[in-house]
């Protein structure tokens, strides 16, 4: 699963750290104490920082529940999602329908967490969404063939031995960092253009307020912080108290597979 020197999540996920890990780690390395992510995602970024203890959050119940059923079941996991919802005939649109079904209603954790990784590498562009009754609703992707992360999963599982997951708010998440632990944060990105005014759609339900929450937080916390966002003036302004403010060229892909490519310019804020 080492590509480029970066080990690969078995996740596809909008906001995943991937093309820009290697920059990231050289920021990010050594780790002292335990390393903390409270916006864990695919959990690409902690796949590629050594560390003795990693603690990883996120504010999504089916993906920490499906990290705690890999982390505990292992193999026997990986072999009953293979087998199960990667076999002939899963790859098809009628079938696709049933299972998004089950998967919003089954009350059965490892059953759930197998057909989240189902989900993931069958739906549209690989998003996760749901709807308002907290429902699964990203349509059929039409992929020509699917991969199985078989791989990716069974080293992610070797590295979870080492980690806590917790389905909980960032804000809970910092609050459990000590003096010589080092934080993480990669927030759902801030808009682009904030206006005084401004009353916006903000992805994921993460709003101004939330950034500046967690801009405060990264200020006032014991452990070493490292925040990324756009790059943008509002988030200049948002971190204006970081140690250090460093901008990265961001290669990225619009849209599907074969969508255009354009650069856009991130933040690293670091809190020290
Ligand atoms: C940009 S993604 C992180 C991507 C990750 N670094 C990766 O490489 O895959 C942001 C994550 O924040 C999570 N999230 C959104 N609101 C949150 C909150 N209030 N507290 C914790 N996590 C939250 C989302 O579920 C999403 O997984």
């Amino acid at each position: 699963m080492i590509k480029n020197n970066i080990n690969k999540p078995f996740l596809k996920w909008a906001g995943s750290k991937r093309k820009i890990m290697a920059t990231l780690k050289e920021y990010i390395e050594p780790v002292t104490g335990s390393f903390i992510e409270p916006f864990v995602g695919s959990g690409t970024v902690f796949l590629n920082v050594s560390a003795d203890k990693y603690v990883l959050a996120d504010w999504n119940y089916d993906l920490i529940n499906m990290f705690r059923i890999l982390q505990h079941r292992g193999k026997d996991f990986i072999d009953y999602a293979r087998d199960t919802f990667f076999i002939d005939g899963t790859n098809e649109e009628e079938k696709f329908y049933v299972y998004r079904k089950q998967f919003n209603s089954t009350k059965d954790l490892e059953e759930k967490a197998a057909l989240f990784i189902y989900l993931n590498r069958h739906s549209y562009n690989g998003l996760c969404r749901y709807n308002l009754s907290g429902g699964f609703n990203v349509p059929f992707g039409r992929y020509k063939t699917v991969y199985f992360p078989e791989k990716e999963l069974f080293y992610f599982a070797e590295q979870a031995a080492k980690c806590q997951f917790l389905f909980q708010d960032f804000k809970n998440t910092m609050a459990l960092a000590v003096k010589g632990d080092t934080i993480y944060c990669d927030p759902p990105y801030a808009p682009i253009s904030v206006t005084s005014n401004f009353t916006g759609y903000c992805a994921g339900g993460f709003h101004l307020n939330d950034q500046k929450d967690l801009a405060i937080l990264a200020e006032l916390s014991e452990a070493r912080v490292i925040v990324s966002n756009n790059y943008t003036e509002y988030t200049c302004e948002l971190y204006k108290n970081a140690t250090e403010l460093i901008e990265l060229d961001v290669q990225k892909s619009i849209g599907s597979k074969g969508g255009s490519r354009k650069k856009t310019k991130e933040i690293l804020a670091i809190f020290n």
